[in-house]
């Protein structure tokens, strides 16, 4: 119930922010560009600027957005309580916990205004009801993460996080299933080939020997054969 309250206020508030008025939204790792294309095309009385490493955006974007390269590492390059609303999304292979929580958490806070809300998005690379093969490349894939310092698993620690911040209240946490093949429908299809070309990417990386087509093909028939999914989490909390 207590949920259900967070969520509407939360709700509430984004809905006041993208249609009535003209406030900041700032998003982490805006990466390609297209979720915060998108956002400020449909809801164009707000202002956006991401920020990611590296320039990856696109030239031609919508008038309200705005385009910084810079490593959050470096801590966010604005005053304090400067934004309305920080949104972060698919973190999870490039930051370790430290740097979430001595770098990344205390800057989306100093940057928040009083008020304002921070979102986070993020897939859990547990992966649920896996066959042989993925249990196998999930092992592979968190032990070659955990040898250059980044725990895959973190998304389990963001509400720890979150609630360990001082200026953050109304932690809120959900979970969605991810499903993985044409058993889940269309959705499955679509995330099934999303987790199939993260595994290709990392064989390719962490296995270049193996006959990465081969194992591609056998992970697919797992997805169906086991039901296998993911979880995504989805996190918010308002700055006091
Ligand atoms: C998996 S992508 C996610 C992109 C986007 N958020 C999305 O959901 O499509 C991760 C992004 O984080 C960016 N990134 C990684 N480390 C970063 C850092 N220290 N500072 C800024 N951006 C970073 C990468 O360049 C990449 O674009």
């Amino acid at each position: 119930m207590l949920g259900k309250k967070k969520f509407i206020i939360f709700f509430l508030y984004i809905i006041n922010l993208v249609f009535y008025n003209l406030r900041i939204v700032y998003i982490i790792s805006s990466g390609t560009g297209t979720w915060i294309c998108e956002m400020a095309a449909d809801y164009q009385k707000s202002e956006y600027i991401g920020i990611d490493i590296l320039k990856l955006h696109p030239n031609i974007k919508p008038f309200n957005v705005q385009f910084i390269q810079h490593d959050i590492l470096k801590g966010l390059p604005f005053e304090d309580n400067s934004f309305d609303y920080v949104h972060a999304q698919m973190l999870i292979f490039d930051i370790t916990a430290s740097d979430w929580e001595n770098i990344v958490y205390k800057e989306c806070c100093r940057v928040l205004k009083p008020g304002g809300w921070l979102e986070i998005t993020d897939l859990d690379t547990a992966w649920y009801n896996p066959g042989p093969l993925m249990s196998q490349i999930r092992a592979s894939v968190h032990d070659k993460f955990r040898s250059i310092g980044i725990n895959l698993l973190i998304i389990k620690h963001h509400r720890d996080l979150m609630l360990s911040m001082p200026t953050l209240t109304l932690v809120q946490q959900e979970e969605r299933v991810y499903p993985l093949g044409s058993w889940a429908g269309k959705i499955g299809i679509l995330a099934g080939s999303y987790i199939k070309d993260s595994c290709k990417n990392f064989l390719l990386w962490a296995h270049p020997k193996k006959n990465t087509e081969k194992t591609l093909n056998e992970l697919s028939a797992e997805f169906e054969m086991y039901k296998s999914y993911c979880i995504t989490f989805r996190l918010y909390a308002k700055k006091t």
